[in-house]
């Protein structure tokens, strides 16, 4: 079994390059050895690996940044996915590709399945639906995993900020009309890695047959507020910490270049259901990932 990952470097990239080797022959790739906004390279690497398994971790997801990047974050986001799974399914091979909760626009109440209608607020949601699109075009035997508020204990994550923030001010101000679902990056990788090898079955069947978009993220759902007051008390060196009060904010107090949906915790019982899996509460992942 040959699995190739693209995007080695990144959260949800690199818990895959610890848990990938137990599988069988792992080839991962960083930006440096495939940049995948060079498609002719995407599809000749592809070729001439040959793997049974793609799994992109790659993506551009700098939020504001793609207001003005545009481009990039379409080749990155929208046409390079596409490529992949045209690829694999020349190849026959299964692919596994990542998007996002910001494909909808925030304004329901209730968590949202697979089924409701997207309608991304800002460029990086629209690159990012535009890759769905093009995977369910050309591909074959894949699933399109949609996740949110991806963190790790590693890099530039959510959490690492709040910890940051923690050690320099004795007051934060954190929005708290911002709902959605934290998911651990760690989390998200084991919980891919068991959907795709139960029954001892191939890759390539077990996609072939549940092939589709799923939602998967932690359980539950959160403001940012609660969640940054639950990384704070969840904080192993909690001596280092000068913040004295955390503060409710509203989003309009921070104004940035992307619109964020206000609600997009994601409803993942189809995941769970066809999978047979069970997904932990999110504050339990939290508690794990910052103390376990
Ligand atoms: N982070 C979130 O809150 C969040 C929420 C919902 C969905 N998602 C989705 O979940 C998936 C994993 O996200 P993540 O948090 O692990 O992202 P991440 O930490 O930002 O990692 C993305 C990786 O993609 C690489 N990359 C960017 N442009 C590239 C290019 N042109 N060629 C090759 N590699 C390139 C980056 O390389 P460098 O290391 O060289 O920069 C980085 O290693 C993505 O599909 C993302 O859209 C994330």
């Amino acid at each position: 079994m040959k699995i190739v990952l693209i995007g080695k470097n990144g959260q949800l990239g690199w818990e895959f390059q610890r848990i990938l080797p137990g599988l069988g022959e792992l080839i991962s790739l960083g930006r440096d050895e495939l940049d995948v906004s060079d498609h002719y390279a995407v599809q000749k690497t592809l070729i001439e690996l040959r793997p049974n398994l793609i799994i992109n971790a790659s993506a551009y997801t700098e939020v504001d940044l793609a207001e003005t990047q545009i481009e990039l974050a379409t080749d990155v986001n929208a046409i390079a996915p596409g490529v992949m799974a045209e690829t694999a399914h020349k190849i026959n091979a299964a692919f596994i590709h990542y998007s996002t909760d910001y494909v909808f626009d925030g304004k329901s109440n209730t968590p949202y399945t697979e089924n409701d209608p997207a309608n991304p607020l800002n460029l990086y949601g629209k690159s990012k639906l535009m890759g769905e699109e093009n995977i369910k075009q050309s591909g074959d035997a894949y699933l399109i995993i949609r996740t949110s508020w991806v963190y790790s204990l590693r890099g530039n994550s959510f959490v690492n900020k709040v910890l940051g923030w923690s050690r320099k001010n004795k007051t934060l101000k954190i929005v708290s009309d911002q709902v959605g679902s934290p998911t651990w990056a760690r989390m998200l990788a084991e919980t891919t890695t068991h959907a795709i090898t139960t029954n001892n079955a191939n890759f390539l069947d077990i996609l072939l047959e549940r092939r589709g978009i799923y939602h998967l993220a932690g359980g539950g759902y959160t403001s940012r507020y609660e969640w940054a007051k639950e990384i704070l008390a969840n904080d192993p060196k909690r001596t280092e910490q000068l913040v004295q009060t955390i503060e409710p904010a509203l989003s309009e107090e921070f104004p940035t270049l992307a619109k964020r949906p206000l609600f997009s915790a994601l409803d993942c019982e189809k995941f769970t259901k066809i999978f047979a899996l069970h997904l932990p509460e999110w504050k339990e992942t939290l508690q794990l990932a910052m103390t376990g």
